[in-house]
């Protein structure tokens, strides 16, 4: 695993960020009903199933933030959370790929998703999630275009790491960073994490609290 890129002080300070309580804001189920491009909006994004809203629930101290489900298709509107002292807000996305949902629902989530993704100003951040265990498909691609295109700097996080072989993880992340290299507007590097076990979430609020300095300066 590569050593921690943050200082301990960022470190701290990205504890501190998620030790108040995040509250539920708002849903919005359509583009219209979305909130004035106000504050730092943040937003986690991947395919169905892939444990976005279980990340949000680690990073925030919160069993039951935001819903989290067995069966894909949990999450169908952008869910927004906030926090009293705070610009950011935290946007739980629904997933994409999800092949057994009826194709128009499947249809009106991925343009949700797409023309959220490539259209909102204060989005300062995307998280995409991709499962350790199966790497990135091709309705990933399809996302990371999408940023790419739109000039939204995003961060790739494998997720479920505890379900994954040290040795497979390491295999996975060298194949991911390597698909990614071209893309202009990610990271090139790679959160891992695991909601269960609470991998990577100091330094996943730590790079949250780098973000939020960034916008402001
Ligand atoms: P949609 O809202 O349907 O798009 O899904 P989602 O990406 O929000 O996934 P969700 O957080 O609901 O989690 C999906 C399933 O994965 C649940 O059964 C979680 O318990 C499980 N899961 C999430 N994170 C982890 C993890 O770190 N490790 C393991 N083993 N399971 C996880
Ligand atoms: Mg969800």
């Amino acid at each position: 695993m590569p050593a921690s890129p943050f200082k301990s002080s960022e470190i701290e300070a990205g504890r501190k960020l998620f030790a108040t309580e995040w509250d539920f804001a708002f849903a919005a189920g359509t583009l219209d009903r979305l909130p004035p491009m106000t504050g730092v909006e943040i937003a986690f994004a991947g395919r169905s199933n892939v444990g976005k809203s279980s990340l949000i629930n680690a990073l925030t101290n919160r069993k039951a933030l935001a819903r989290t489900s067995n069966t894909p298709g949990r999450t169908q509107e952008l869910i927004y959370f906030t926090m009293a002292d705070t610009p950011l807000r935290l946007v739980d996305m629904p997933g994409y790929g999800y092949a057994e949902a009826p194709k128009s629902k499947v249809r009106e989530w991925t343009n949700l998703i797409h023309a959220y993704l490539a259209g909102r100003a204060n989005l300062a951040r995307v998280y995409v999630l991709i499962d350790a265990r199966h790497g990135l498909k091709d309705v990933d691609n399809a996302v990371l275009k999408t940023l790419d295109q739109s000039a939204v700097s995003y961060q790739l996080i494998l997720t479920k790491t505890d379900q994954v072989k040290p040795k497979d993880l390491e295999a996975r992340l060298t194949a991911t960073a390597a698909a990614i290299a071209k893309r202009p507007a990610a990271f090139p590097e790679i959160l891992v994490t695991s909601s269960r076990e609470g991998e990577g979430m100091p330094e996943l609020r730590a790079a949250i609290v780098r973000v939020l300095k960034e916008r402001r300066s």
